[in-house]
């Protein structure tokens, strides 16, 4: 039996699992978008050789405090070297530093209170960078950023679900020579904690998702396991 598009998943519909509050607007999302890439950046300024993965977590709860941010829907993954092949559902290395030429990324999950919009936002935005030079892993980054543009304009112009959307990306990850990575499936954004409205991941909906609510998210491993690259922003 197949699932009507009009339908979610686990006898809820698109328009549960979409959900906001009644204050919401999609401007709350995109500011709190650009100021976590705006702390993105000024946390990869003062990443260090020799960091471990949990004294950069440490340095981005400062950057993040220092903007007002105390809180966070998910704690700040920051990860180095071969670690970069790790996700969200696992720990960080404890003794690995930061060496020159190291993948890195970050993943960052802030909660931002938008004091004129009168209601927290959540950040989420992930990015994946070369310590140095690293020309293989560097490689691996710019092919994630640009299969998750082509799944974006995919969903855009033929209306992809959430389940397509995914589809597509593993194909072109595999094409590329890189193991999609399992589980890293995307999830819906909104105001404060979105887990209220619903845990789904992007990649299991049977629905075409609605613009800027959903997180796309991709992470692509180098197939020796050297580095791997994390991606990810608002649908
Ligand atoms: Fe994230």
């Amino acid at each position: 039996m197949t699932t009507p598009h009009n339908l979610g998943v686990h006898g809820r519909t698109q328009a549960e699992l979409e959900a906001v509050s009644p204050e919401f607007i999609r401007d709350g999302l995109f500011r709190a978008r650009e100021k976590t890439i705006s702390v993105l950046e000024e946390i990869r300024r003062m990443l260090r050789e020799g960091m471990t993965e949990n004294d950069a977590r440490l340095l981005a709860l400062t950057v993040f405090k220092s903007h007002g941010v105390t809180k966070h829907w998910h704690k700040p993954y920051i990860r180095f070297g071969s670690g970069t092949t790790l996700t969200f559902n696992e720990p960080l290395q404890a003794e690995y530093r930061l060496r020159t030429g190291d993948a890195y990324y970050l993943d960052l999950g802030p909660v931002w209170a938008d004091a004129d919009l009168g209601l927290e936002y959540e950040g989420d935005y992930g990015d994946t960078f070369a310590f140095g030079r690293n020309t293989e892993a560097e490689k691996c980054a710019e092919t994630a950023h640009a299969i998750f543009r082509e799944a974006q304009a995919a969903w855009r112009a033929t209306k992809l679900t959430g389940e397509e959307l995914y589809r597509l990306m593993e194909k072109r990850a595999r094409k590329e020579g890189y193991v999609f990575v399992a589980g890293v499936e995307g999830h819906r954004v909104s105001d404060f904690p979105h887990h209220k409205y619903t845990k789904e991941n992007l990649a299991r909906m049977p629905f075409v998702p609605s613009e800027s609510i959903w997180v796309l998210e991709l992470q692509l491993n180098d197939p020796a396991g050297r580095f791997g690259a994390f991606f990810e922003d608002l649908l």
